[in-house]
């Protein structure tokens, strides 16, 4: 973001560490002003006046844990941080890193409600990573320059609720089955596949970090009135009868979300995948509100 040319405010927050990551990344040759604050006393100081806030506050995975293990640590946490948003911040636009996503943003969305600002067009998950990983696996398999590549992902950020819609890839190319299921499982599992590398050292932070700021990135260009910026996100939407949150492709405009789009003719092996991942999803967007409300 330091190097974002749309930025000229940054402000780093986190409870310790961050002054030396402010002075560090102060350096690079960039317009970008930035401050660091340490501590939930300076938290407001930090969010005043921010126009975009990015959340990747929390704990990392260990192996053998899935995204929804880290719910019991990382949901107050994404509270608290979205509750200072509200009161100091109130028309920022959100994005939502801190797992599990599928989780953390309906919390977020009832915070803010409870407080009276919220507004579903400022509120995303952040699931371009998928899309990031999704791009990178069908280039190396079909040999297709991964500039030209675009794989559309729906759904969540949590295992099989992950859904690549390899049919609708281009360029397009004919794959056996298998192939597909292959790709299929390993961006499902590329978060696991970090995971297991880093061996109990954390998850996915270089990869996140880049589709975070792609992500960051086109919210700005929207919100600086450039047209037709599109990108995934894990938003409130009606797009799957039953779900509340889901991601597909969206607008982002001056104000935040101005359009969400379906997703287009899936064929029977996705929408079978759609069909089983439904129920986590419901489950997991319950857990959120549930949390949020106070009742767990
Ligand atoms: C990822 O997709 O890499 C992140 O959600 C982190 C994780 O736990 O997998």
């Amino acid at each position: 973001m330091k190097i974002n040319p749309a930025v000229t405010q940054l402000s780093l927050y986190d409870i310790v560490g961050t002054p030396g990551v402010a002075a560090d990344i102060s350096h690079i040759n960039s317009k970008a002003k930035v401050q660091g604050f340490a501590g939930p006393e300076s938290l407001g100081e930090a969010l005043k006046g921010c126009h975009l806030v990015i959340i990747p506050a929390g704990l990392p995975r260990k192996p053998g844990m899935t995204r929804d293990d880290l719910f019991k640590a990382n949901a107050s946490i994404v509270r608290d941080l979205i509750k200072a948003c509200g009161e100091h911040c109130p028309k920022a636009v959100l994005n939502i890193i801190s797992n599990p996503v599928n989780s953390t943003v309906p919390i977020a969305a009832e915070i803010l409600k409870d407080m009276g600002v919220y507004d579903k067009n400022k509120l995303m998950g952040v699931t371009t990573l998928d899309v990031v990983r999704a791009r990178t696996f069908y280039a190396e398999k079909t040999g297709a320059p991964v500039a030209d590549v675009d794989v559309p992902v729906i759904g969540g950020h949590a295992g099989q609720t992950i859904l690549p819609l390899f049919s609708q890839a281009s360029p397009g190319h004919s794959m056996p089955e298998d192939v597909i299921a292959a790709l299929t499982q390993r961006t499902q599992d590329g978060g696991t596949e970090v995971v297991q590398a880093k061996a109990g050292k954390g998850s996915a932070t270089l990869s996140m970090a880049y589709a975070g700021a792609l992500f960051a990135d086109a919210c700005l260009r929207g919100l600086n009135g450039e047209p037709n910026v599109k990108e995934y996100a894990y938003v409130q939407s009606n797009v799957v009868s039953g779900l509340s949150f889901f991601s597909t492709k969206v607008k982002l405009g001056p104000e935040g979300i101005a359009g969400i789009s379906e997703y287009g003719t899936l064929n029977s092996v996705e929408q079978k995948a759609l069909d089983a991942c439904v129920p986590e999803l419901k489950s997991s967007i319950e857990k959120g509100v549930a949390f949020a409300q106070g009742k767990v």
